[in-house]
């Protein structure tokens, strides 16, 4: 005890020696600098720490094209009416703005860091973003491929490398915190945020979530971390019409069993922000929800990061969900339920700081959140590093590693759904090409959640044909971009060109850039009631194709499509997804086989929008009756994915037969490339539990492994299947394994027909 007291009085006195507050002084404990600097603040000002505000271009660009009217729907874009930039400006030098977000310059994120270095604690601004697929909403930054791609993928260390270099490309900016990574088990076509998830599987979903955040964060403790975002939670991916925001209606088990665990293994992998979602979940709207919150997030999951509102969510509370009769209202039922940060707007410091004042909200409550924004602040390092240097900015954005990085994603993501023995492309046999489609040399492929590009960073599908392809004739016929007003006359051209050529490539697909909101197909806000191709597509397809020349369909998306004619009619299809700045090339390098594709499915494609909702780990009786007219089974299943070379699985091994509770099962497979082409493969384990006392689905996902395999080369494939992959909950929502017969299943993808089985039991 002595010697603790001697201790405490030399740090202390270490401090005032420094002449310093203890906040400031960077070698002191972070709890330390936080309860000092807690200490020293107004109760306005720890207000202000709960609150964003978007950027001042931001609002400058919008007060002079949006109404106030326009403010109400839109989620991406804002401005404050009756208030300036000058009025932000002031807030943030008065120290009353904790986090600003939609700031895409450098220039401007110094310039605002410089006001909040004036207010009198000079507390740093922690700058969020929605990097989502790279630092991509801001312009000259690397463009990887969208969640969706890189799910399927199947590749963990890729993912951890994309969240690593974006870190590095945010710091750059001075940006340090990302909305990402999405983690919502998607589970309907139909809704437009499909390609910012990781597909419908939560275990793959909680593979690249877990790497995304380690990728982020690693320990949170360097000038190259960012904090990670995991979001929405929860429900929002199931939508009850497929529409973003609508009700979810949910019940705890397939809460607990499909939507949870990514955001639980989220926390565990160290994720210090979370993301509520829009939705209403099982009638309590997610931004009053204390059982979300504080129950399951900080209660059972000890979750000790900050919670921070989706865009203007808690005012939904009052003008949308009703839950709350005003503003006011509206705030202390969010804070009340555990919310901690605001975004974002105007009425919240003068509304939270009445709040505290009469009493309502103990001024405690506000301290537990301002806890929890500050020890991130102190951790990013952002006290000591307020800014980020102009001069070395560009060295590390779009570095010609991140680059790579980029066109290998793009490589390893795109998956080949059929393949009649057209491709790889003969170019001595192709050497008149028409290409055409509203995808085919536009910047689109950049998907959701991506600014305007210089063409220069951007390789489009055409140009990307012209690049592999030097000696062969591309005839283009533009379609334009937008495939909601295509010109029949331009379709007509097409359909003329395509009899003279030797071969037909059309890119189809959504319209999913920002900078077009309004105009977009798919992406945020962009619900669809059917998957059918937009507009003239459909036509310029078929007609194509009618022209009896070889037809290739490439799509470009971010929720699947049900192209079911195509998938009879068209002998290759290429499912691109958005591939990022250099998926041009990749399509290209898979179309004329420089790159053998590999990806695999991480979603099912339904046949049509009747069948939604469609996914492999249904429950048993899902398909008892099969539907009348029509097949049950989905175009393209989960984990489906083509490739030039093929593979032979053999020799599927369980080393034991029965496994007690607590043991684990050791599986192995032989997989050898049967085929003439080196390639990778991702080799997938399933599990079924045969009997149980609650119903389980028909299989679930547990374990992959992405292998190399040069052609003739066989390799064991080694999984271990623990405990936690067989339990589930029982009648009374207990977490058990329950004693056994389970199935084992190892193949290509989640199609019976080509997997191997053999079962073990559980004691
Ligand atoms: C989206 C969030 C996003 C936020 C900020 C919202 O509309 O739902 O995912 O992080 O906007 O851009």
């Amino acid at each position: 005890m002595r010697n603790l007291i001697i201790t405490m009085a030399i740090i202390l006195n270490s401090y005032s020696v420094t002449g310093k507050e203890v906040y400031k002084n960077a070698s002191a404990p972070i709890k330390d600098r936080v309860e000092d600097l807690l200490s020293r603040m107004t109760l306005e000002e720890k207000v202000g720490q709960m609150n964003q505000y978007v950027g001042l271009e931001h609002i400058k660009a919008n007060s002079a094209t949006m109404t106030a009217a326009d403010l109400k729907n839109n989620t991406a874009n804002a401005f404050y009416p009756g208030f300036t930039v000058d009025s932000v400006a002031k807030w943030t030098e008065q120290g009353l703005v904790g986090s600003f977000l939609h700031v895409l310059t450098l220039k401007e994120a110094n310039y605002l860091q410089s006001l909040a270095m004036k207010s009198r604690l000079h507390i740093p601004i922690i700058f969020g973003i929605d990097a989502i697929h790279g630092n991509a909403n801001a312009p000259d930054n690397t463009v990887y491929p969208t969640n969706i791609n890189l799910a399927c993928t199947f590749d963990t260390l890729l993912a951890y490398k994309i969240a690593r270099q974006t870190a590095e490309e945010m710091r750059a900016m001075n940006m340090h915190w990302t909305f990402n990574p999405n983690v919502e088990v998607a589970r309907d076509a139909r809704w437009g945020r499909v390609g910012e998830t990781y597909g419908e599987d939560p275990y793959l979903v909680t593979c690249m979530g877990v790497e995304t955040v380690k990728g982020y964060q690693r320990n949170l403790d360097n000038t190259e971390d960012v904090l990670s975002c995991i979001k929405h939670f929860v429900g929002g991916s199931e939508p009850i019409n497929g529409t973003n925001g609508s009700p979810t209606d949910i019940s705890e088990r397939t809460l607990r069993e499909v939507f949870f665990p990514p955001f639980r293994a989220g926390v565990n992998a160290g994720a210090m922000s979370l993301m509520m979602a829009h939705n209403e979940l099982n009638g309590v709207p997610c931004h009053a929800n204390d059982w979300l919150m504080n129950d399951v997030l900080r209660g059972e999951w000890k979750f000790k990061g900050f919670v921070v509102s989706d865009w203007m969510d808690i005012e939904h509370l009052q003008d949308l969900h009703a839950t709350a009769e005003n503003l006011k209202g509206a705030y202390y039922q969010s804070i009340m339920a555990g919310m901690d940060m605001h975004m974002h707007g105007i009425h919240w410091q003068r509304m939270v700081t009445e709040l505290v004042k009469e009493g309502r909200i103990p001024e405690s409550r506000i301290d537990e959140s301002v806890r929890r924004i500050l020890t991130i602040k102190f951790r990013l390092g952002l006290f000591e590093h307020p800014f980020a240097d102009e001069a070395e900015s560009m060295k590390i954005r779009l570095s010609s590693e991140h680059r790579k990085t980029a066109l290998d994603g793009a490589r390893e993501g795109i998956v080949l759904l059929k393949n009649d023995n057209l491709l790889p492309l003969d170019t001595s046999k192709y050497k008149h090409v028409m290409v055409t489609g509203i995808n085919a040399d536009d910047e689109n492929i950049l998907g959701d959640w991506s600014a305007e590009e210089k063409p220069k960073n951007v390789t489009t599908i055409l140009e990307g044909l012209k690049q592999v392809a030097p000696n062969t004739e591309f005839d283009f016929v533009d379609q334009g971009w937008d495939p909601r007003h295509m010109n029949q006359k331009q379709v007509d051209l097409a359909v003329f060109r395509a009899r003279s050529a030797d071969l037909n490539i059309v890119v189809a697909g959504e319209y999913m850039m920002r900078f077009r909101w309004k105009d977009r197909t798919d992406g945020e806000d962009t619900d669809r009631s059917d998957i059918n191709l937009v507009g003239l597509q459909d036509e310029l397809l078929k007609q194509v194709a009618a022209s009896g020349k070889p037809t290739i369909l490439i799509l470009v998306n971010g929720r699947p499509q049900g192209v079911e004619w195509a998938a009879k009619h068209i002998p290759a299809i290429v499912e691109a997804w958005a591939p990022g700045m250099y998926g041009g090339q990749a399509v290209a390098e898979i179309l004329y086989g420089a790159v053998n594709p590999s990806a695999k499915l991480a979603i099912s494609i339904p046949r049509s929008v009747g069948q939604i909702q469609m996914i492999y780990n249904h429950k048993p009786s899902q398909y008892f009756h099969p539907y009348t007219l029509n097949p049950s089974a989905p175009l393209y299943p989960f984990g489906f994915g083509l490739s030039y070379t093929t593979y032979k699985y053999s020799d599927l091994k369980l080393v034991q037969k029965e496994i007690r509770k607590d043991g684990s099962l050791d599986v192995s497979v032989r997989v050898t490339n049967t085929g003439e082409r080196d390639g990778d493969e991702i080799v997938q384990l399933y599990i079924r539990d045969e009997y149980s006392s609650v119903t389980r689905p028909v299989k679930e996902l547990k374990d992959f492994a992405r292998i190399a395999l040069k052609s003739g080369e066989s390799k064991l494939v080694n999984f271990v299947v623990t405990p936690d992959k067989l339990g589930f909950y029982d009648k009374k929502m207990n977490w058990i394994v329950e004693p056994g017969k389970f199935f084992v299943m190892v193949g290509p993808s989640s199609e019976d027909a080509v997997l191997l089985k053999d079962s073990f039991v559980v004691k």
